[in-house]
């Protein structure tokens, strides 16, 4: 049997992406979005979004959700103008309660219910009195007719409420919110987060040309400079979690295999929050099988028990004996009295799984980027959200080097930044663009 050392080694070089992969994950990525926007068969499906950059002067008071996954917000934005917005009101709740009350994210609940369930949220923040122009952000990929018409092609991050494929979301809000007596509030805007992104960031940044998500689900847009649709510019939604350009490891096709819907979102299952501590969890269960850690309790074996806010200790855990890796691999895996070289291997799996997502999301940025600036002569920005961004240890520090090192010279023309809540605010000021226009 081989030793765990050599063993770990394998798995590098399994998950490694070099500099010269990026620059070809890049080429195929421009590549399918070329193909996309052609309309000819691509893995990135290159939703358009039927809105452009914002001038920064969107006013208004101004309702937005923001429904990215198992929690829902809904605020009430005061747009100022001159990149100017403030949170007057906010309430975040989740669709499925931890204490097993409700659960609006579940195949055996309505679309109708889980509206109402938002729609009274609403009620219990925007007075009535007044027209509310209302933005929502629905962070899943949907086919575009309008800036309002956004029909849901399916749901991603293992959602599974009936009635809502195939429907169109505004439609829905808008009977909601009339059902609940709140029809004041006029649903006039459906984004996804990733454009929500980049409104928010480009309220204030004209430089800003890519929304991106790094957080539970994966996803980035763009502002294309001239869409075949309007000759105009516009932003597309370009549902990147689908891109099925990188290869896959045995780990990520098992974990592929066993997900909601097989083959779809290759690599938002090799990228997001959502599938990275499954990730690891199958690495780790797998060096148990084959005798490199002792054996734990059954808690090892079951899915998705491994979270990615788990992995941010780890990756901290700088500490000689490896005290926090330790403890955790004790309360999630019931894995006791591991040695240091096993505790070490178990954060050496932790980095390889988060470096790698880092290194697949640059190389997608690189790909937008060539195709909407092959020598780079202008300044970008790459607006970014989400909780991997946000808060795992040298992520954000790790997108920021491979950008540099697939760009040489010129990364010095791009900045990667946060852009925290903007779906929220992105959302709102989507709802006021439209308003306006009227
Ligand atoms: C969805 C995208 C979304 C991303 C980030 C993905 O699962 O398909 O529409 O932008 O998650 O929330």
């Amino acid at each position: 049997m081989k030793k765990l050392p050599a063993v770990l080694a394998k798995i590098e070089e399994e998950l490694a992406i070099s500099v010269d992969y990026m620059r070809d994950i890049a080429a195929r990525f421009q590549e399918a979005m070329n193909d996309g926007l052609a309309g000819k068969q691509s893995s990135l499906k290159m939703l358009p979004a039927f809105i452009g950059s914002p001038t920064g002067q969107e006013q208004g008071k101004v309702v937005a959700i923001d429904f990215g996954g198992t929690n829902v917000r809904v605020l009430l934005v005061e747009l100022a103008g001159q990149g100017q917005a403030s949170i007057i009101e906010k309430r975040s709740v989740p669709l499925k309660d931890k204490y097993g009350n409700y659960d609006y994210t579940c195949a055996t609940a309505l679309g109708a219910e889980l509206f109402d369930f938002i729609a009274g949220k609403i009620s219990e923040i925007v007075p009535p009195g007044s027209i509310y122009p209302l933005g929502h952000t629905f962070s899943f990929p949907c086919r575009q007719y309008g800036v309002n018409e956004a029909v849901l092609i399916s749901w991603t991050k293992e959602i599974k409420t009936a009635g809502v494929e195939g429907q169109n979301v505004g439609q829905l809000l808008q009977s909601a919110l009339d059902r609940k007596g709140v029809g004041y509030v006029k649903s006039l805007a459906v984004i996804n987060d990733t454009t929500g992104t980049l409104l928010a960031a480009a309220y204030t940044d004209t430089a800003t040309t890519i929304g991106a998500i790094c957080g539970t689900g994966h996803n980035s847009c763009y502002l294309e400079p001239c869409h075949p649709l309007t000759k105009q510019p516009m932003i597309v939604n370009m549902e990147s979690g689908n891109f099925d350009g990188v290869c896959q490891t045995t780990y990520d096709m098992l974990l592929d295999q066993a997900s909601e819907k097989p083959g779809a979102q290759r690599l938002e299952k090799m990228a997001s929050g959502q599938y990275l501590g499954e990730l690891i969890r199958l690495i780790v269960g797998r060096l148990v099988t084959d005798g490199h850690i002792s054996q734990g309790s059954d808690r090892l074996q079951v899915p998705y028990s491994f979270t990615t806010a788990d992995i941010s200790p780890i990756l901290a855990d700088e500490s000689p004996e490896l005290g926090a890796v330790a403890s955790l691999a004790v309360t999630r895996w019931g894995i006791s009295g591991l040695a240091l070289c096993q505790l070490a291997a178990v954060k050496k799996v932790a980095q390889l799984v988060t470096i790698r997502s880092a290194h697949l999301a640059a190389a997608t940025w690189a790909g937008v980027l060539f195709k909407i600036d092959p020598e780079l002569n202008r300044k970008h920005t790459i607006a970014v959200d989400g909780s991997l961004y946000e808060k795992l240890p040298e992520y954000a520090n790790t997108l920021a080097k491979a950008m540099a090192e697939i760009l040489g010279d010129k990364a010095k023309q791009v900045t990667i930044r946060l852009s925290k809540d903007g779906s929220g605010i992105g959302a709102a000021i989507a709802a006021a663009t439209v308003y306006n226009r009227k």
